[in-house]
């Protein structure tokens, strides 16, 4: 998977090629990424020309032609000559804020580099590992770079880890995970951006000169910005064109950052946002960055999503619930909100035993004085007046139904209304001397801060040992702001964002370690922090607030580009729905939500007799074909986004041997127009029987398509099972 020839470093994987090169100058350049290619040096075309006000390295002498601003670089330096995005940015203890990296040495290794107190991918021979270093010699800083190769998923990661060397602290204003080069012009950049309620919505345009970029400020990865974005050529759909997944395995504040450059160039530079980041590395610390996750496909956007949703299930998901089934479930949320008590759960858990369901959750309101939102988050003690008898009385019950207990926990935040800020006011993040910014009436504490976190890390266990639970959903429900610790001195406040996230990721393993076969779901508002550094440690999220069938399918089409289905927490609900007022037919609703982990958020306990035989139905059918769900391969067919008569997709088995395909309609209009439906991804010399009827090639479906058949009323659906004969 990797060769080293004078210099020259060839990373390979089934189909890409990814290649850098020390030069004379010891400069590490960036030569080549994209379709395989051979080992050789592929820095022919890199040209040294005099470029006015590209200025030269001092010892490049007079030859003019050689600027580090004119040339590919794999980790930028910065204010020494290159004047685009740089990758590290330091502050020196004489105040220069200068940095200059020349290449020292390599290693190779098989397996994968691990990291410590970061989420990461994992695995064992099939990675092998390259490490790069650089030093800056006059800060006596070094840099590695450390690059993992899966060759099977065409998945190369990566990350830095910057070294003090010297004997006065550094300050590190940025140091980015990763930064590509591309000498070509035409590329494409695709983001995925929205709101609280509707998030991860595809947005492409092309690169134009300047810097154009996403990301976060929140201290969470947000809903308004993924930490996954795709370059691609201007061509480049779903089976064609080639395109470059990043992705950042971090939870926090991210920037995604593209220039084009003066030579019609493009550089990607990605990793923690540099906004109010300082990290101060005492003499002999090292800082690691967040892991980036790169894949390339050569023929489109299919392939990538393949290859992300393959490796985020086989190498970042860990056991026991890596390839496993999640188990289906009821939520009260939606149909209670806060006002339940111990009766009315135990009526709608009644309204689920005998449907297939096999886990309750009860949500939001079960603990202190939490009858509203203004109150009782961090007394994370039950309400008895809700609950007599606690836990231990309520999840025997649920038990005895044939279900499993899970609950609601907001471990991050607290309420200025409950004991816990009563006693520890300096344990909400926030400035003396000014009065805190609220978000949903809420303060977020310092997990920054070794005793909060030990606090919450306690209650939690004390919680998780009171009964048998099996699930959680860790929630997370504003934006930081106000940011400032009381544990750290005024120098150091600039680590708190960063701290924040390590300190969640820290309670989030700890409990791992402790409870093994707790399933843990992730949650922000919904889709709030939903990224690849959650999915190591929670490995599934709920996929966004919004229930709505006709909006899931944008969320959950936009979600699909790296997130594979078995991640994306997704619910029926009750019509008008909560968020759009929209009504929509019941077997839509769930044709969308067995698209992701399945479940139900409504009152079972008033449903009719129909709905229960009709849900009875969907869990069965979920439970027959979650394999292809979970495990398959997810092939987009058509866009929400686009005008058309429909919305589909398809999951096919890795042998292409089956496949389940899900179709939706828009409104209905009189006179409605005769559409076929392809289906990608099947064996084309393969004869598959549809729902168990007539049967088709796996070319014709492919090439003519499916005769959908007129459905009338809006928002209908159409499932087909194929399966070969
Ligand atoms: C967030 C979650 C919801 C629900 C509420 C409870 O908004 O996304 O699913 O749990 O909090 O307050």
């Amino acid at each position: 998977m990797i060769t080293v020839n004078e210099q020259v470093f060839t990373l390979h994987t089934r189909r890409t090629t990814y290649q850098m090169k020390a030069d004379a100058y010891r400069v590490l350049l960036h030569t080549y990424y994209g379709a395989r290619v051979g080992s050789a040096d592929l820095s022919y075309p890199i040209r040294h020309a005099d470029r006015g006000f590209s200025p030269n390295p001092n010892e490049a002498g007079d030859w003019r032609g050689y600027s580090l601003d004119t040339l590919p670089q794999e980790y930028s330096s910065c204010g020494v000559g290159d004047y685009r995005l740089p990758s590290l940015e330091l502050e020196l203890p004489d105040g220069s804020r200068l940095t200059d990296l020349r290449y020292t040495g390599y290693e190779r290794r098989s397996g994968k580099y691990t990291l410590e107190g970061l989420p990461a991918f994992f695995g064992g021979d099939e990675w092998e590992t390259l490490v790069i270093f650089l030093e800056d010699a006059a800060a006596q800083i070094t840099v590695e770079l450390y690059y993992g190769v899966l060759e099977e998923r065409d998945l190369i990661t990566r990350t830095v880890r910057v070294v003090n060397k010297g004997d006065k602290p550094v300050r590190l204003c940025r140091a980015a995970s990763l930064c590509l080069d591309f000498q070509r012009p035409d590329l494409d950049f695709i983001t995925f951006d929205g709101c609280h309620v509707m998030e991860r919505c595809p947005h492409r345009t092309p690169l134009r000169h300047g810097v154009q970029s996403v990301g976060s400020v929140r201290g969470a990865s947000s809903h308004h910005h993924n930490p996954f974005v795709i370059l691609c050529s201007r061509d480049a759909a779903e089976d064609h064109g080639v395109c470059y997944g990043a992705m950042l395995l971090y939870s926090g504040n991210f920037e995604a950052a593209a220039e084009r450059t003066q030579l019609e160039h493009n550089r990607l530079v990605m990793g923690i946002h540099p906004y109010h980041f300082r990290w101060t590395l005492e003499p002999g610390a090292a800082f690691t960055a967040p892991e980036a996750a790169l894949v390339c496909s050569p023929d489109g956007f299919a392939g990538m999503t393949h290859q992300y949703h393959r490796a985020i299930r086989e190498h970042l998901i860990r056991d026991p619930y890596r390839g496993g089934r999640r188990p289906v479930l009821i939520n009260n949320w939606e149909a209670t909100e806060f006002n339940f008590n111990a009766e009315k759960l135990v009526e709608i858990a009644q309204g689920a035993a005998g449907l297939g369901i096999e886990l309750f959750v009860m949500d939001d309101g079960w603990f202190g004085t939490r009858d509203t939102d203004l109150s009782g988050l961090g007394d994370w003690s039950v309400n008895l007046k809700k609950l007599p008898g606690g836990l231990e009385a309520l999840v025997p019950r649920i038990q005895k139904m044939g279900m499993k207990f899970g609950l609601w926990i907001e471990p991050e935040m607290v309420s200025e209304n409950s004991d816990l800020y009563r006693a520890h006011p300096d344990w909400a993040l926030g400035a003396p001397g000014r009065p805190q910014t609220r978000g949903r009436s809420q303060l977020v504490l310092d997990f920054a801060r070794e005793e909060v976190r030990e606090y919450i890390y306690q209650a939690m266990r004390q919680i998780l040992d009171s009964a048998e639970i099996s699930y959680v959903k860790w929630d997370m429900n504003r934006s930081l702001s106000d940011v400032w610790s009381a544990a750290l001195p005024p120098d150091r406040q600039g680590e708190v964002y960063h701290r924040y996230v390590l300190g969640l990721y820290e309670v989030l393993e700890r409990l791992r370690q402790d409870y093994p076969n707790l399933f843990i779901e992730g949650c922000s508002g919904g889709g709030g922090r939903f990224d690849a550094g959650m999915l190591y440690y929670t490995p599934q999220i709920w996929c966004s607030d919004n229930t709505d069938a006709i909006d899931r399918l944008r969320i959950q089409y936009g979600t699909s580009f790296c997130y594979p289905a078995s991640t994306m927490g997704a619910h029926v609900s009750a019509v008008p729905n909560g968020q759009t007022g929209r009504d929509t037919p019941m077997e839509t609703r769930g044709v969308v939500a067995m698209s992701g982990t399945f479940g139900y958020e409504m009152d079972l306990g008033k449903v009719s007799q129909e709905e229960r035989e009709t849900i009875a139905q969907q869990v069965q059918r979920y439970k027959d074909h979650w394999d292809l769900i979970e495990n398959g391969d997810y092939y987009r067919l058509s866009s929400p986004f686009e005008e058309g008569p429909f919305t589909a997709w398809a999951h096919v088995a890795p042998d292409r041997r089956r496949a389940l395909v899900s179709l939706v309609t828009g409104s209905m209009r009189a006179a409605p127009p005769f559409v076929t439906l392809r289906i990608k991804g099947l064996d084309p010399d393969l004869e598959y029987r549809v729902n168990g009827e007539e049967t088709y090639r796996g070319d014709v479906l492919a090439q003519v398509g499916y005769p959908v058949p007129i459905l009338m009323g809006d928002y209908q659906s159409l499932q087909l099972v194929l399966e070969a004969e």
